[in-house]
């Protein structure tokens, strides 16, 4: 059975010192006393937070992840921050939020540029796909984020290990309404469908592929019972450290079954 995942997105929350003072209580949680074996667990705080917080979890099971990556290996690219940058530091990076696709204008391509950088670098990509709820109205919402997820693989040599899929419908996050159990499951077993139809079935048997938008402590369970659904990429509840480690718990708890 594949494990879950429960990865926090601060987004642009925090001080550094708020950030590593979350990172160490959460690390009290997720010691590495073996008490959560089937739940992997990612926090990924804003850049200027990243030496600090690697340093807060250190003994603890938590993996640390960035927001973001720039597309070039390097050069005048003022403000941005590269893969190999990033290697070494942290083990995940987030890549094609839909906030960046929104707000920074980033696309298909770029994200695909971005997820192939990552990789050559070692990091391990949590993708972002997701529909606007324009589209989701429209009806042709599928084709829609499997496009978005087929351009971001193209080329990419995942072996079910390496990359995370998330499906964050836009019109769910942040906004408490959560899509329900059922289409996260919808979306989220075609996209297993699509990993299956351009890399095998044995990597997408072992490809893990998130939830987010609105997911809480309490509704965290139920997309848990969902055959295709490994986790959740969390963005307002991962500030807080009773919800997000009762979210870990709910997770561990649904893969001890
Ligand atoms: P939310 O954000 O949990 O606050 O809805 C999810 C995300 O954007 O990753």
């Amino acid at each position: 059975m594949r494990k879950a995942m429960i990865a926090g997105n601060w987004k642009m929350n925090t001080t550094v010192a708020e950030g590593s003072d979350l990172a160490i209580n959460l690390s009290g949680f997720v010691s590495s006393s073996g008490k959560f074996t089937k739940t992997l667990v990612v926090i990924c705080p804003p850049f200027t937070h990243l030496s600090e917080v690697v340093k807060s979890v250190v003994g603890s099971d938590i993996a640390v992840g960035a927001q973001n990556v720039w597309s070039e290996e390097k050069g005048a690219y003022t403000g941005e921050i590269s893969a190999k940058m990033l290697a070494g530091l942290v083990k995940y990076v987030i890549i094609g939020h839909s906030e960046r696709r929104q707000y920074f204008g980033e696309t298909n391509e770029l994200v695909n540029k971005k997820t192939t950088i990552a990789m050559a670098n070692g990091l391990l990509p949590i993708v972002c796909v997701g529909e606007l709820l324009d589209v989701r109205q429209g009806g042709d919402y599928l084709n829609f984020i499997l496009n978005q997820a087929r351009v971001a693989l193209t080329g990419q040599a995942i072996n079910g290990e390496n990359l995370v899929i998330a499906y964050e419908p836009v019109w769910a996050i942040g906004t408490g309404l959560a899509a329900s159990k059922e289409q996260a499951e919808e979306v989220i077993g075609a996209l297993r469908n699509l990993v299956n139809a351009m890399f095998g079935a044995e990597i997408a048997d072992k490809t893990l592929i998130l939830y987010g938008g609105s997911t809480t402590e309490e509704n965290i369970a139920e997309y848990m019972a969902m055959p295709d659904i490994d986790g959740a990429l969390v963005g307002g509840a991962s500030l807080k450290t009773e919800k997000f480690t009762k979210m870990i718990a709910e997770a561990e708890k649904s893969r001890a079954r």
